[in-house]
């Protein structure tokens, strides 16, 4: 079986590892890519195509791993040379995931959950053709949510809504407990209820935000727009990360 992936990042890297099947041939293409990307190509076991044309063509299933703002003009680009499954799994919202629908016959809504290095993230599918894709299971936990485009898009951002607001908060809390000098008893105290890796997570969940608030704020945006509802927490993180 091969499965083709346009884009070939960090998500791509570390998928093509965990799917290591005797049957799989997980290819690609360089083709108008970065020197990083085609430095992970060389680095990883996959059958490399001039063209993502080629690759998709003669594929069992395609998967879109590039970016958020270039997943729809992709999957516009190889709408006619995919006959097997198309799997998104860019970070995109449900609308544009209802859109790509629009274009495939056989479209399978994704989403990585957890982190894609731990080597047990979670693949979340939606969509009629989702359980073509349980062979997966063999690979990495797959869990099928519903026939419904758009409901694993949906999951993601629910999830952000969650994360996002958090960090904005255990920022603004760390801050204020550092002032008073009391932030060592500020970790401490709140690990009695939360666990001992409290401070550990914290402070790593503090620091990818601070180093990625741009692109956090961004997505803060677009959850506030999508659920068009009386977001007043996610407002305010987003208010948070916008003062960074
Ligand atoms: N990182 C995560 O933990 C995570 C988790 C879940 C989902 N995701 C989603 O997965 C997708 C990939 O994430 P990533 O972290 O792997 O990103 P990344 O490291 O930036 O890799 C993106 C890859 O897509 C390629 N690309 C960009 N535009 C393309 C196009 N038009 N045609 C073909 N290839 C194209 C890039 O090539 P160049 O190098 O040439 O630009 C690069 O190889 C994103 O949509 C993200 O939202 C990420």
């Amino acid at each position: 079986m091969n499965i083709a992936f346009i884009g070939f990042g960090k998500v791509a890297f570390y998928l093509s590892k965990l799917i290591d099947g005797e049957n799989i041939n997980i290819i690609t293409s360089a083709e108008n890519r970065s020197d990083n990307t085609v430095e992970l190509i060389n680095k990883s076991d996959v059958e490399v195509y001039d063209t993502f044309k080629e690759a998709v063509e003669i594929s069992d299933i395609t998967v879109s791993l590039n970016s958020p703002s270039s997943a729809l003009k992709v999957a516009h680009k190889y709408k006619d040379y995919c006959s097997g499954i198309y799997l998104d799994l860019n970070n995109i919202s449900p609308e544009t995931s209802i859109k790509i629908s629009q274009l495939y016959d056989n479209f399978v809504d994704g989403a990585i959950i957890g982190k894609i290095d731990s080597l047990n993230p979670i693949l979340y599918l939606a969509g009629e053709k989702a359980g073509d894709l349980l062979f997966l299971n063999d690979f990495l936990k797959v869990n099928i949510i519903s026939n419904n485009i758009g409901d694993a898009s949906k999951l993601k951002l629910l999830r952000s809504t969650y994360t996002k607001s958090l960090s904005a908060l255990l920022i603004e809390c760390t801050n204020l407990a550092r002032k008073y000098c009391l932030d060592e008893e500020f970790f401490d105290i709140l690990s009695l209820t939360e666990g001992d890796d409290f401070k550990e997570k914290s402070l790593s969940r503090i620091n990818n935000t601070l180093n990625a608030s741009k692109r956090k704020k961004d997505e803060l945006e677009e959850i506030i727009s999508y659920f068009d509802d009386d977001l007043i927490m996610v407002k305010a993180a987003h208010e948070k990360l916008s003062r960074l």
